[in-house]
């Protein structure tokens, strides 16, 4: 079958087989690498996208699910002022991601800030759990989200005056 959505900006249509997942259909017709298939349950991490702006792991969304909707991946993230508040933010806190969960922290803290311009400690930990790390300590996390929302009203007061 035919599946018309939006990637990333742009107006598609992938040909699906019924049963294909979205993460196969984003990595197979459209080379997305970024979106990784590890787990395929919906634990790792590995493959988040955002599904009209919520954090929604691929690997566990049937493809004709996104009929008509808007997907976002970290290829089409990463060229976005927001990504650039992240990756501002994470450095501020002095966190180095690697390249496990790089692409899934950005995601899930953009998410987040899309909601909450200033989340708390607990939100925070609670929406980057989506992305099991145990090399970066909570305490640094919040931080650099905070500083992430800190850069992004910064930007958005200059461009306002
Ligand atoms: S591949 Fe692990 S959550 Fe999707
Ligand atoms: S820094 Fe990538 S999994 Fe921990």
């Amino acid at each position: 079958m035919t599946l018309p959505f939006i990637l990333n900006g742009e107006d598609v249509v992938a040909r699906v087989r019924s049963g294909d997942r979205l993460s196969e259909v984003l990595r197979e017709s459209f080379k997305l690498l970024g979106v990784h298939s590890d787990c395929r349950c919906g634990r790792c991490g590995r493959c988040l996208v955002l599904l009209d702006g919520k954090l929604v792991p691929s690997c566990i969304v049937p493809a004709f699910r996104v009929r008509g909707r808007e997907i976002v991946t970290i290829e089409g993230y990463a060229q976005t002022n927001e990504y650039q508040d992240l990756v501002a933010g994470f450095k501020a806190a002095g966190i180095e991601t690697c390249g496990f969960c790089d692409s899934g922290k950005m995601l899930a803290a953009g998410a987040l800030l899309e909601r909450r311009a200033r989340p708390m400690p607990q939100e925070i930990l609670e929406q980057l759990s989506a992305v099991p790390c145990r090399c970066t300590d909570a305490e640094a996390l919040v931080k650099a989200v905070q500083a992430a929302a800190d850069f992004r009203a910064r930007r958005h007061f200059s461009r306002g005056h």
